[in-house]
């Protein structure tokens, strides 16, 4: 179990989207949360309300895709206190057939979505393992679980911070540091697919940006293994036995992607995207 009252907590993605609400349940834990994302004002909208729920929260503007730069900015954090807690929230989808997907748009799902997680976690684990206490809590998908068509890159970050996470845990086995994972499904009132303005396919099972903050405090008051955030107790365990069932037949995975919508509701948002650009 780990407590998070009067921790220090480095949450990526801090600035909108679920990143939000995840500040705001550990401020209402008056935890010190430092707050990393690009937007210097989204991090100064963040910090004010971090602190007017009990928290207290700092910014450092960041673009974390810059792998090589983040020892400076772990030196930087480590000058003002040691970190308790690494929440690996930031992330970003870009949706193309693979083929069209330039290889700067590989680098950049792959370095915001996983390097930059892994490489945030390798320098904050020594402190940690000295102190014998830490917890890291990864954001991944259900994209992590079943490949997402026209969101390839997306889905191969995704499994890949789930089977690392999965593999640096037994690693971590006894140390008294934890490494949880969260898997949201669609979140439909804020985040990343709301910002589409394209509904998420009903019968897919869906949640809100709450649900997954709520899920990060259970991961590490419980330290549980791996969450499933994906609508009300009969979905999660449904989509449990599908993705179990999906272990036997991959192709049953991919009509049910169809069935349920996944296929066209990101066809919609390449369409979507290329309407923005
Ligand atoms: N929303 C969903 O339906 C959903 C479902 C499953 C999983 N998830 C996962 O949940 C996590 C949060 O998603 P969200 O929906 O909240 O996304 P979002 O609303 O798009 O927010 C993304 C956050 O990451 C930050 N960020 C993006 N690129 C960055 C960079 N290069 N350097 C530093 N910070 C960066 C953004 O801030 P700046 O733009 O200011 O940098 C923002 O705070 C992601 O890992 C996502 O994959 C979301």
């Amino acid at each position: 179990m780990t407590i998070i009252a009067g921790k220090t907590i480095l949450l990526t993605g801090a600035s909108r989207g679920i990143g939000r609400f995840i500040a705001h349940e550990l401020a209402q834990k008056q935890a010190t949360v430092i707050c990393i994302s690009r937007s210097q004002e989204g991090l100064d909208r963040i910090c004010s309300s971090i602190n007017a729920l009990g928290g207290k929260g700092m910014g450092i503007p960041f673009d974390i895709s810059n792998v090589e730069q983040l020892p400076i900015l772990v030196e930087k954090i480590e000058n003002i206190g040691s970190v308790d807690i690494l929440i690996n929230n930031a992330g970003i989808e870009i949706y193309k057939v693979f083929q069209d997907y330039s290889i700067k748009d590989i680098q950049s799902v792959l370095s915001i979505n996983l390097l930059a997680a892994m490489e945030l976690t390798r320098l904050l684990l020594p402190n940690m393992l000295n102190q014998g206490s830490g917890h890291i809590v990864n954001i991944a998908s259900l994209a992590a679980k079943k490949g997402h068509p026209y969101d390839s890159i997306y889905s191969a970050s995704k499994a890949g911070l789930l089977m690392w996470s999965n593999a640096v845990r037994q690693e971590l086995a006894s140390t008294g540091v934890h490494i949880s994972t969260v898997c949201p499904g669609y979140i439909s009132n804020y985040g990343m697919l709301a910002d589409t303005g394209v509904p998420a396919p009903k019968l897919a099972g869906i949640s809100q940006a709450e649900d997954v903050a709520k899920a990060v405090i259970r991961a590490m008051e419980l330290n549980q293994a791996e969450i499933i955030v994906n609508g009300n107790i009969m979905m999660q365990t449904l989509t449990r036995l599908l993705l179990a069932t999906e272990q036997f037949f991959p192709r049953l995975g991919d009509a049910v992607n169809r069935w349920l919508g996944v296929t066209r509701l990101n066809q919609m948002r390449i369409k979507s995207c290329n309407q923005r650009e």
